[in-house]
């Protein structure tokens, strides 16, 4: 009697272990409607994909700041292929990730504010899944899909995420920070997949090359489906005829297309025993031809790596952040003389930077001329800063705002 009775206590002890590990094992596996995350530390995460390739949670910005994020958990170093609400991340205290009555998920700040919200509120969303392809599901209990994050990438495509018409990769701004940057990538009303720089104060379309017809480019501005999709062999291929292949594929790797904080488009393999990225393609191999790369008033030179500096004359806005350019120091009117008072009085000097493209700020083109004519033409506008001659197939373009 008593070692039957033994028995049944081990029974019964083995089988609630078991109902622990499996409800432990359930909360990784999805996150049901009423429940709610708060943000204590950046280690733990909420959620694994099955295949174990992808874990969303809290992700650290900084000492006071998290945000909600789905990263690559097989590569060394954290790397982020979503975030909820890249600008606007919360207090590392007192937020929370929570899956309200109502059925929306959101991100709450410490003080209440809701940051971001899934727009599934009033409908029959049930849980929310991270899916082995990283897409992040809300979905209903019968299993439909109610909201995916495939739908707002940010600066990342993964395989089989499609890139549609309303689709848009957007930078960072600066390495390791989530915050929106300066470049996008996205179909333009041409239908052709695009990069543009936004910048301050003007805005470039740089890739495919603007100097180019589309056929010349090897695209096609047809097809007004607009459709992009990287599959998991590392093959990209889209509507506009945008074809390209990662260096390494057919190899099934873990795989991302990042429009990176410079502004290049590249996609990138992991190596699963190393846990680093390796790139298999990108959109430049020659990165000064990317707009806007050290801002206004600055070259970018090859020695032969790529090299940023200023304008002689011009000094760095913010050191450490090329993107904000040079600006005209105080004194330098020696150098460069300051052209709203130099034209009346001939001060107005010219210097020669050879091999420089400046674009951006166009205001008129002429062709042909001599460069004579250029400089006449220049100091006759009263907003021509600099021309830019080409000497053989003699064309200006006359530049301002310098
Ligand atoms: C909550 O805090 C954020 C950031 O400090 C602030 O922008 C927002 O206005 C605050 N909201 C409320 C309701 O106090
Ligand atoms: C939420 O937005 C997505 C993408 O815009 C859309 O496909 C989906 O139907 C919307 N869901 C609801 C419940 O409105
Ligand atoms: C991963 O990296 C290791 C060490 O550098 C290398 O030997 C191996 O070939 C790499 N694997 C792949 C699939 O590239
Ligand atoms: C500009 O001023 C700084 C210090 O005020 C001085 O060191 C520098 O030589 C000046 N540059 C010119 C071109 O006058
Ligand atoms: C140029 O001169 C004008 C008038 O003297 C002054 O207001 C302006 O700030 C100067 N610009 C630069 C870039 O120094
Ligand atoms: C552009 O240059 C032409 C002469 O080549 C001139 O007639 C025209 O007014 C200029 N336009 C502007 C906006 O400066």
């Amino acid at each position: 009697m008593a070692m039957r009775g033994v028995h049944i206590f081990t029974a019964l002890i083995s089988f609630l272990l078991m109902l622990t590990i499996a409800v432990a094992e359930d909360q990784k596996k999805y996150l049901a409607r009423g429940s709610s995350i708060s943000t204590q530390d950046d280690t733990k995460t909420m959620l694994v994909s099955p295949n174990g390739d992808f874990a969303c949670g809290f992700y650290k910005v900084a000492t006071n700041a998290f945000t909600f994020s789905i990263w690559f958990s097989r590569s060394s170093e954290k790397t982020v292929a979503w975030t909820a609400n890249r600008d606007a991340p919360v207090n590392s205290k007192g937020s929370k990730l929570t899956f309200r009555k109502d059925g929306g998920l959101a991100l709450v700040d410490y003080n209440g504010t809701v940051v971001w919200s899934t727009n599934t509120t009033a409908t029959g969303a049930s849980r929310a899944e991270l899916q082995n392809s990283g897409n992040l599901i809300v979905m209903d209990s019968e299993g439909q899909c109610l909201w995916e994050s495939f739908d707002s990438p940010t600066d990342t495509l993964l395989p089989l995420q499609l890139m549609t018409r309303d689709t848009k990769l957007v930078s960072a701004s600066a390495r390791g920070l989530p915050y929106s940057g300066l470049y996008t990538f996205f179909f333009d009303s041409n239908n052709l997949l695009s990069l543009i720089y936004n910048g301050p104060e003007t805005s470039s379309i740089y890739w495919p090359n603007p100097a180019f017809l589309s056929w010349d480019n090897g695209r096609t501005t047809y097809y007004s489906s607009r459709h992009g999709v990287l599959d998991s062999d590392g093959w990209f291929i889209a509507t506009d005829q945008l074809n390209f292949e990662a260096s390494d594929h057919g190899q099934k790797d873990v795989m991302r297309l990042t429009l990176d904080y410079d502004g290049n488009l590249r996609l990138y393999s992991l190596n699963m025993t190393t846990g680093k990225w390796s790139v298999t393609w990108m959109a430049f191999r020659r990165v000064c031809e990317i707009h806007g790369v050290c801002g206004k008033n600055s070259l970018c030179i090859y020695k032969p790596d790529p090299q940023f500096s200023c304008l002689e004359g011009f000094e760095m806005v913010k050191p450490g952040d090329w993107s904000q350019g040079c600006s005209y120091k105080a004194n330098a009117t020696l150098i460069w003389n300051n052209n709203s008072n130099s034209k009346s009085n001939h001060r107005f000097i010219f210097k020669k930077i050879p091999h420089t493209d400046f674009y951006g700020y166009d205001l008129n083109y002429s062709n042909p001329v001599t460069l004579w004519q250029c400089k006449r033409m220049c100091l006759d506008n009263a907003d021509c800063q600099a021309f830019e001659y080409h000497k053989g197939n003699p064309k200006i373009t006359i530049m301002i705002s310098i």
